[in-house]
């Protein structure tokens, strides 16, 4: 992705629909031998990857205009997640949970480490072993069975997103109650109860930390409008302040962003809230102000590195605590290669602003940081180069082009440095 930065940012952009909502939605039509239909979908690599692990598990998943997807799996031919899926999409791990309760077998491949950090899922096994699956791990592969699963006190030590989100399917479809203690209260976790509802599932207390559960026999088919991505919208925030300017951010749920917004406010950056738009309006100069990550409600550690792109341009000092994850400052070296001023002290990155950035080759190494990089091109003088951007297209609806309809000057080129015509987003 090429980026010329120092334009400013004018007009409206839209935001798609959450992908870390979408990818448990369509894991969720595995509980079900019924269509189910959803809408708003962004067409990111992580979906086409989902979509491919249900296809060979033996649904048939079938992409139309527009962001939707219908999903039919009549009949599960096969209950194993293999590793080069996993490997490249830790959120398969999703398909656990509805293989257990729909078929009472599962075989499904450790994720191992990644990018941000070792993400264990021994809080998943754990609890789907209280609901009565013998679980082993043999090379590699999780392998668990069961009869029935049955309803089951869950209390969760850390706070888990797709933890959370495994065990509110297996339980949907177990016999008797299950109740879930410290869940996450994500909206993504919102989001896949209102699915699982609409599929005759029993869930209260979504959004909160106590869920309760009561299993039923079958679920039926639904159709299902998935929430706006509060990633998507806080990183846009975040890129007209950066860049300066004045949007329309349009299609975003802003209520799902309370920490963000407060959080960028207080730097100096003017946000109005609609019901479902924001306008924001870049101050002349920002402050500087600390952030922790913490689960939702808290500032997501999603935009830890989209904001510490923010605060290399903010005057004063910040500091930023990582919580969640104990290597997401993947960023910060190709930042620093920029001209960015940020030590790291363990969990805490302290930043001095503002540092002027410069154009430069940098490499981006998940989708955050990715997000992150161009951010700080959007504001750097000259060229910036970011390579290896098939992690923003994992998560990302065509980013390129969205920025580009607010006037940033951003392509996507090849390695010889050409343009690239055709969409990478894997659509
Ligand atoms: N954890 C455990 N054991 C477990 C599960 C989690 O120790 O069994 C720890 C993790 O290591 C981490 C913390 O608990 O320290 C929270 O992890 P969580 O399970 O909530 O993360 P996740 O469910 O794997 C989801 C999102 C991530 C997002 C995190 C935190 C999806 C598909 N992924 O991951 O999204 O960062 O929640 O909000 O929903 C992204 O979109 O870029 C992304 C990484």
């Amino acid at each position: 992705m090429r980026i010329v930065g120092g334009r400013p940012l004018e007009g409206t952009v839209r935001i798609s629909g959450a992908k870390n909502a979408s990818l448990p939605d369509l894991c969720a039509t595995l509980l079900t031998d019924q269509t189910v239909r959803l809408s708003n979908v962004p067409e990111v690599r992580d979906i086409r990857t989902l979509a491919r692990l249900l296809s060979d598990l033996g649904a048939c998943v079938r992409f139309e205009v527009g962001g939707i997807i219908e999903a039919r799996a009549a009949d599960i031919t096969s209950v194993e997640a293999p590793y080069e899926l996993v490997k490249t999409m830790r959120a398969s791990v999703l398909v656990l949970g509805p293989l257990l309760a729909r078929c009472g077998k599962a075989r499904v491949s450790l994720p191992g480490g990644c990018a941000i950090g070792a993400r264990p899922i021994n809080l998943h096994l754990q609890a789907l072993e209280k609901m009565g699956a013998r679980i082993r791990v043999e090379s590699g592969f999780v392998e668990a069975q069961c009869e029935r699963l049955r309803g089951a006190e869950i209390y969760f030590d850390t706070v888990t997103v797709t933890g959370t989100e495994n065990v509110m399917m297996a339980a949907a479809l177990a016999d008797g109650e299950t109740v879930v203690r410290n869940a996450a209260c994500e909206p993504e976790i919102g989001d896949l109860a209102e699915l699982l509802n609409a599929m005759g599932a029993r869930i209260q207390g979504a959004g909160g930390s106590t869920l309760r559960i009561e299993g039923v026999t079958s679920l039926r088919g639904a159709e299902h409008k998935v929430v706006p991505d509060r990633i998507e919208t806080g990183t846009f925030i975040a890129a007209c302040a950066i860049a300066g300017g004045d949007i329309e951010i349009r299609d975003c749920h802003p209520s799902h962003l309370r920490a963000v917004i407060e959080k960028i406010r207080e730097t100096g950056v003017r946000i109005e809230e609609g019901p479902d738009n924001l306008r924001v309006r870049s101050p002349r100069a920002m402050k500087a102000s600390s952030v922790s990550t913490l689960p939702y409600p808290g500032f997501p550690t999603d935009m830890q590195a989209q904001y510490m792109a923010l605060m290399t341009q903010a005057t004063g000092t910040s500091t930023l605590t990582e919580t969640i994850f104990e290597n997401r400052y993947m960023h910060v070296a190709e930042l620093q290669r920029m001209g960015a001023s940020v030590r790291v002290e363990g969990r805490t990155a302290i930043v001095t602003g503002a540092a002027p950035l410069s154009g430069a080759q940098v490499m981006a190494t998940d989708l955050r940081a990715s997000a992150s990089l161009v951010l700080a091109g959007l504001a750097a003088t000259g060229t910036t180069i970011v390579n290896r951007v098939y992690h923003l297209d994992r998560g990302y609806f065509r980013i390129d082009e969205k920025l580009r309809g607010l006037g940033a000057d951003i392509e996507r080129i090849d390695e010889k440095g050409g343009p690239v015509p055709a969409r990478e987003d894997g659509a």
